[in-house]
């Protein structure tokens, strides 16, 4: 009796649509008020981001070049004002609004991206596991980025050891790594960021909530 019950549920694999949409038709509809709505205080946390931007491992000098991979509508360029800032998004809907903005948006797919141009930085926020195969993703990336790499990581999500092998084999050896503690979704609260540098306390807070961010680099790098 179980024989056409297992026939019947293998047809309806079979059948299933073998076309399913682009991850970043998701967020179409959220492109034209993102920056404001997908953070609870956009200003405090794109501002400190853009910190650590600049200062996490090899410092940005002004004028510097800064690529931001899956930049959504490109809040993150009003907040480095200094830097010559470039964004790449696959989702039309968000490019049109970041342009609207003024910002300077590229559509495309981060997985295939190459600028016409090496870059001083690249940044991926919120955006590194939309990457089809990291370790090819972060070679492509090293390949015209002559800084530094930032972007961030949940660390209940991934392991940082093994983000760092592929990071070592891409050709970035160098790696600096910064609790960040500024929630997304409600309002920061005082003196928690002063909480990113306790070392055992910010560890234990990571093991619950926040993100880290790494910056990473080549120590043969001369720029
Ligand atoms: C969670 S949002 C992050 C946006 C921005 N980086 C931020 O931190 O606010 C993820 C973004 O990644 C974009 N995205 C997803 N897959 C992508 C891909 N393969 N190439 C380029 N952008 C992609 C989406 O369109 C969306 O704008």
């Amino acid at each position: 009796m179980t024989w056409p019950r297992r026939r019947l549920r293998r047809r309806h694999i079979e059948e299933a649509p073998i076309h399913s949409a682009p991850p970043w038709q998701k967020y179409g509809h959220k492109a034209e008020r993102w920056t404001e709505t997908a953070y609870a205080d956009a200003p405090a946390y794109l501002a400190h981001r853009a910190q650590l931007v600049r200062r996490l491992g090899p410092e940005l000098r002004p004028g510097d070049a800064v690529l931001d991979l899956a930049c959504g509508d490109g809040g993150l360029a009003d907040f480095l004002p200094g830097q010559r800032y470039v964004g790449v998004d696959a989702n039309a809907e968000m490019v049109a609004a970041g342009r609207a903005r003024g910002r300077e948006i590229v559509e495309a797919d981060l997985n295939a991206y190459v600028p016409t141009a090496p870059v001083e930085a690249t940044t991926i926020f919120r955006a590194i596991y939309y990457a089809a195969d990291r370790r090819e993703l972060l070679t492509r990336i090293a390949g015209y980025t002559t800084r530094k790499l930032v972007f961030d990581l949940n660390p209940r999500q991934y392991r940082l050891a093994d983000v760092r092998a592929d990071l070592e084999a891409a050709g970035f050896d160098r790696l600096a790594t910064r609790p960040f503690f500024v929630p997304q979704t409600r309002a920061p609260f005082p003196g928690l960021q002063l909480l990113e540098r306790s070392g055992p306390v910010a560890r234990a807070i990571l093991r619950f909530r926040f993100t880290l961010i790494c910056a990473a680099w080549s120590g043969r790098s001369r720029t």
